[in-house]
C-alpha cells in the first residue's frame, strides 16, 4: 500500500464484483464520476474498488449501476485508504502533484479542502539541490498554521526535496539579506555550480540572483590578465570568482559587510582554489583604506551603487586609471527603443544578446554625440541619459579625489535583466583615464 506525503489518505470508491468492474468503469467514465487520480484496486476478497468523485456521486447513479448497467451486481460505497496514485497523477506537473498530495493529506487531517486553500498553494519556487525555496505569496492562510510542521513534510515529499524554505522580502537594510525562513531541514546551505565555479551559501542569510547570469558570464570573458580589481559589493563572490577563475585577474580586493556572506565568500574562494589571490575587506566599503591600486572596480549593487562612487574613484590607479563596472536599475517608459545603426557599424561582439548591449568603439575624447552614433545596437534612451549623467558625475568625482582632470568614456552598456516592469538592471562600463599633465 502506497503512502504519499507521509500520511494516509482516503478516497470514496464504488466496490463491485470483478466480472462487473469493466461495465462499472465505462459507466463511471461516461458520467465523469471516475476519479482518475487514483488506481482501481482489487480488494482482499476479490472485489474491485473503483475510486470515484464522491461529491458528484448520487444515489441514482448507484441504482443505475445495480439495475441497468450490471443487473445482479453488488454495488457498495467504501472509503479506500491509502489510494495509489494513477499513472496520470504521477505524470502530472509538480504544481498539480503538490495540489493533489497536499489536499489529500489535509483532508486526512480532518480539514476540509477548499478553493481558498488551493489558491494559497505555491505556483513558483526555486530548486537549490535538495532544498526548495518557496515564494512569499503562498501558505498565507491561517488554517495552515494548525497543520505545521507535518505539512512541510507533505509539501517536500510532493516536490521531491528534503528541505524547504520560504522567501520574504529582501531586507532594505543594505545587506540585501533575504528574509528566508527554513521550514524543513537542519540548515540552509546550498551549492550552485555555474560556468565551472562552485558557489556555496546559506540561503537564509545571503542573496543569490539567478538573473545575473549574463553579467557573470560577461565578467568571466573580460580581459583582466594581470589586473588588480576591487569588488565593492562582493557578496558570496558572484563576480569576484569569475574575475579570478576565468578572467585571470591577478588579485581581487573583495569588500563585503554581511558577515554571513563573508563566510560564504571565503569558503567559495577556497573551494575554487583562488583564496591566495583575494583579500576580503569585511566592513563598510565607504570606509575602505585602499587607494591607487585598481585597474577595474566592480560596483554590483542595485538599485544603485552611487554611494560607492567616491571610493571607486579613490581606488583607481592614479597613473593609469581603469574601468568601472557600474550597476544600476534604470526606469524607462514603454516603447522607446533607439534603433540600431547600419550593420557595418556593428561590433564583432561575441556577447550573447545583441539587443542587450551597446558598445562604443570611438577613441578617447569623442564627443557625446559622436559616442552616441558609435553605440552599436537597439537600446533605450533612458539608459543613455543615465549613463551620461553618471559619466559627468564620476568625471567630477575623479577630479575632486585625485586633484587633476580625468577623461571618461562610456565603453559599453549591458542589460543584465529586466528587474520589474519598465525597470532594467544595466551595467555601465566606464573607462576613466587621468589626463596627461600639460606643459
Ligand atoms: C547585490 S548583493 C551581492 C552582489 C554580489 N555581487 C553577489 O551576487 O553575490 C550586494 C552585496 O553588497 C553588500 N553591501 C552593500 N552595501 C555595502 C557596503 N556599503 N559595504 C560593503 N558591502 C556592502 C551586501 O551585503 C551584499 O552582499
Amino acid at each position: 500500500m502506497e503512502r504519499e506525503g507521509g500520511r494516509p489518505a482516503a478516497v470514496v470508491a464504488v466496490v463491485t464484483e470483478r466480472r462487473f468492474a469493466q461495465r462499472y468503469r465505462e459507466y463511471l467514465e461516461k458520467e465523469k464520476l471516475l476519479n482518475r487520480q487514483h488506481r482501481v484496486k482489487t480488494m482482499p476478497d476479490g472485489t474491485v474498488a473503483l475510486p470515484v468523485l464522491g461529491e458528484a456521486l448520487r444515489e441514482q447513479h448507484l441504482r443505475e449501476l445495480r439495475n441497468r448497467v450490471a443487473p445482479g451486481s453488488t454495488c457498495a460505497l467504501a472509503q479506500l485508504l491509502d489510494p495509489v496514485p494513477s499513472k496520470k497523477a504521477q505524470s502530472c506537473s509538480p504544481a498539480q502533484r503538490l495540489c493533489l498530495q497536499v489536499s489529500r493529506w489535509v483532508e486526512s487531517q480532518g480539514v476540509t479542502w477548499s478553493a481558498a486553500l488551493e489558491a494559497d498553494l505555491p505556483r513558483s519556487w526555486q530548486r537549490h539541490g535538495n532544498l526548495l525555496l518557496l515564494s512569499e505569496d503562498c501558505f498565507k492562510a491561517e488554517q495552515w498554521k494548525n497543520l505545521e510542521p507535518e505539512l512541510w513534510e507533505t509539501v517536500a515529499s510532493a516536490l521531491g526535496v528534503q528541505r524547504l524554505a520560504k522567501r520574504g522580502r529582501v531586507s532594505p537594510d543594505g545587506t540585501r539579506t533575504p528574509a528566508v525562513t527554513l521550514l524543513l531541514g537542519d540548515d540552509g546551505w546550498v551549492e550552485h555550480v555555474d560556468n565551472g565555479i562552485r558557489y556555496n551559501f546559506d540561503i537564509t542569510q545571503c542573496m543569490f540572483s539567478f538573473g545575473n547570469i549574463t553579467e557573470k558570464l560577461r565578467v568571466a570573458s573580460l580581459p583582466c590578465v594581470g589586473q588588480v580589481l576591487v569588488d565593492l559589493y562582493a557578496g558570496i563572490g558572484y563576480f569576484t570568482l569569475p574575475f579570478l577563475v576565468h578572467a585571470a585577474a591577478a588579485f581581487v580586493h573583495a569588500c563585503e559587510w554581511n558577515p554571513h556572506a563573508v563566510v560564504a565568500l571565503r569558503k567559495n574562494l577556497e573551494l575554487n582554489g583562488v583564496l591566495d589571490r583575494c583579500q576580503i575587506h569585511f566592513g563598510d566599503n565607504r570606509k575602505l583604506k585602499l587607494s591607487n591600486i585598481a585597474d577595474r572596480v566592480n560596483l554590483g549593487l542595485i538599485p544603485s551603487s552611487e554611494e560607492g562612487w567616491p571610493i571607486a574613484c579613490q581606488v583607481l590607479r592614479k597613473d593609469a586609471g581603469g574601468i568601472l563596472h557600474i550597476h544600476q536599475n534604470v526606469e524607462s517608459s514603454p516603447g522607446k527603443i533607439l534603433q540600431p545603426p547600419r550593420s557595418s557599424e556593428m561590433e564583432e561582439e561575441h556577447w550573447p544578446h545583441p539587443q542587450q548591449i551597446i558598445t562604443n568603439h570611438r577613441g578617447n575624447g569623442a564627443t557625446r554625440d559622436s559616442r552616441r552614433k558609435g553605440l552599436s545596437v537597439a537600446t533605450k534612451p533612458e539608459w543613455h541619459r543615465w549613463a551620461e549623467s553618471a559619466e559627468t558625475r564620476i568625471a567630477a568625482l575623479l577630479q575632486q579625489v585625485h586633484g587633476k582632470a580625468w577623461k571618461t568614456q562610456i565603453l559599453h552598456i549591458q542589460l543584465v535583466k529586466s528587474y520589474a516592469p519598465h525597470v532594467d538592471h544595466i551595467v555601465l562600463d566606464l573607462e576613466c583615464r587621468p589626463c596627461p599633465l600639460v606643459g
